[in-house]
């Protein structure tokens, strides 16, 4: 079957069906003015995609650095080829047999440590999130959950309970009494930084508020349900957690009577390079694990995975568990053709060159450009954070937000920035990212950084000469804030389109 062939064709078409324009009238009038969109001063039409790459309706190419769904790049024959043959062949729901969910769960439960052997097939990381609570809740018999500063782990009521990235905002709702927030352990601008405490055992310290969370909670005589996490937190900035984090939290929540549970939705299926899992990486084993995004490269599937005592405790409420769509052999045939993909292209192998490369030449480029205050990662998740001023780590959330504008307008690559002050450029590229991807990337990153160099030195002498002569001097001063308010004009432009 000619999958490629047929894939641009029905491409061509689909772009062809309304210009540019008339796209985003129909999304002001018909979407929700509360979705996010990308650029908002200058959105992207997305009309294809390809391995790293995806393609506007003129047929610009973009260097894709921030789709970690796309894990094995867009619309991959295989994975194409497999969903399509299913399509058309069956799909069903899971109360019958089907050998593409039960081979799913084999492979993804091969994966996993002992005892993470039961499967829980859903369609998104919020419901993946939503059902580990309540695999929690029904086994401890407890409602209190403790999560991490800037954390997100989805849409859904009780995912967005323990949510503070949404939660903390001026408009989110207020967060339940029996959601517990610790320190995100963010080394370089959390609570407890290496310059702060350049000798201290730093994964101790930040296990420490949640030792005490379940002390507390001890003394009271209710424990808690459930710790959630992201292995590597993403949301809150591409945060590594200092070595032994992960362990002394969860001999502290276990020792209280909870669960773990590990959100690898965003940075599972190889990402870090090292290890399959994020968790690996801190050698724990959790309670729980919810998988997504990159399971089914772009079709929505995911799962929890859990023990077998947690699964039968859930079993014996008597309330049977039944989603219509979470494991039918489509999403299921997908999940399994993405694994595929994964093994046999050495992705993951792929994700721990390319990211140590990534990370290396990053590095120089911190060692040239004052800007850039930390850079980290690891695999193919890399975070650059960009500061006012290095040696008081001022987060610099203007520069950020300017350099993914130009990253996009004037290189066509695409990166994101994230954080709890935005100023960290975040790369989860899809994990096909080849050596030439990267050295695009970094060419491209490098021409933004001297340039906003250039600008930031231009606007110091400008300041100075004012402030010498006592004028009121604009031109050079009309730089990266004149920038920015552009972007903010354009896009009430779009929005009155
Ligand atoms: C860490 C994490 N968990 C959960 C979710 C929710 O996943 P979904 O959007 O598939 O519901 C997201 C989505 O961005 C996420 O980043």
């Amino acid at each position: 079957m000619p999958f490629a062939q047929e894939q641009s064709k029905s491409s061509t078409v689909a772009s062809e069906q309304l210009s540019k324009t008339e796209t985003i009238k129909l999304r002001n009038k018909h979407i929700g003015q509360a979705c996010q969109l990308f650029y908002r001063s200058d959105p992207l039409k997305i009309v294809r995609g390809q391995g790293q790459y995806m393609f506007d309706e003129e047929g610009t190419r973009y260097l894709d650095c921030i789709n970690n769904v796309a894990h094995v790049g867009h619309c991959h024959p295989e994975v194409v080829r497999a969903g399509a043959l299913q399509m058309a062949t069956i799909s069903t729901n899971n109360r019958f047999l089907h050998d593409e969910l039960v081979q799913c769960a084999q492979t993804l439960t091969s994966k996993m440590p002992e005892p993470l052997s039961v499967c829980f097939f859903v369609n998104s990381g919020s419901e993946a999130n939503d059902l580990a609570l309540r695999l929690a809740r029904n086994f401890t018999k407890r409602q209190d959950v403790i999560t991490l500063d800037h954390a997100y782990h989805g849409h859904l009521q009780a995912v967005m309970e323990v949510s503070p990235y949404k939660f903390n905002q001026p408009g989110g709702e207020k967060k339940p009494d029996y959601v517990h927030v610790a320190p995100c352990p963010d080394t370089y601008g959390g609570q407890f930084t290496d310059k702060m405490y350049p000798n201290a055992d730093l994964g101790a310290l930040y296990a420490q508020p949640i030792e005490e969370i379940c002390q507390r909670q001890l003394a009271k005589g209710q424990g808690v349900a459930a710790f959630i996490a992201e292995s590597l937190q993403s949301c809150g900035g591409q945060i590594l957690p200092p070595p032994g984090y992960f362990r002394a939290v969860y001999d502290a929540v276990r020792s209280s009577g909870g669960l773990c549970i590990a959100d690898e939705v965003q940075v599972g299926f190889g990402r870090v390079g090292t290890h399959y899992w994020a968790f690996e990486t801190q050698g724990v084993v959790p309670d729980i694990v919810c998988v997504a995004k990159p399971m089914g490269n772009g079709h929505p599937v995911g799962a929890v995975v859990t023990t077998p005592e947690i699964a039968q405790a859930f079993h014996a409420t008597g309330v049977a568990y039944f989603n219509t769509y979470g494991g039918n052999p489509v999403s299921c045939a997908i999940a399994n053709a993405v694994m595929r993909v994964i093994d046999q292209e050495g992705l993951q192998q792929n994700a721990l060159q390319l990211g140590d490369y990534l990370l290396r030449e990053c590095s120089h480029l911190k060692q040239e450009f004052e800007c850039i205050g930390d850079v980290r990662g690891v695999g193919l998740f890399v975070g650059i954070e960009l500061v006012k001023d290095r040696e008081g780590r001022i987060p610099d959330t203007k520069s950020a937000r300017w350099v993914v504008n130009r990253m996009k307008q004037l290189h066509q690559v695409l990166v994101s920035s994230d954080g709890p002050n935005d100023n960290v450029i975040k790369l989860k590229p899809p994990m096909c990212f080849s050596r030439e991807n990267a050295d695009e990337f970094l060419l491209a990153f490098r021409e933004c950084l001297a340039t906003l160099t250039q600008d930031k030195m231009a606007t110091e002498a400008a300041t100075a000469a004012a402030t010498t002569t006592h004028g009121v001097i604009a031109t050079a001063a009309e730089t990266l804030a004149n920038k920015t308010k552009l972007f903010e004009r354009q896009d009430r432009l779009i929005k009155s389109v």
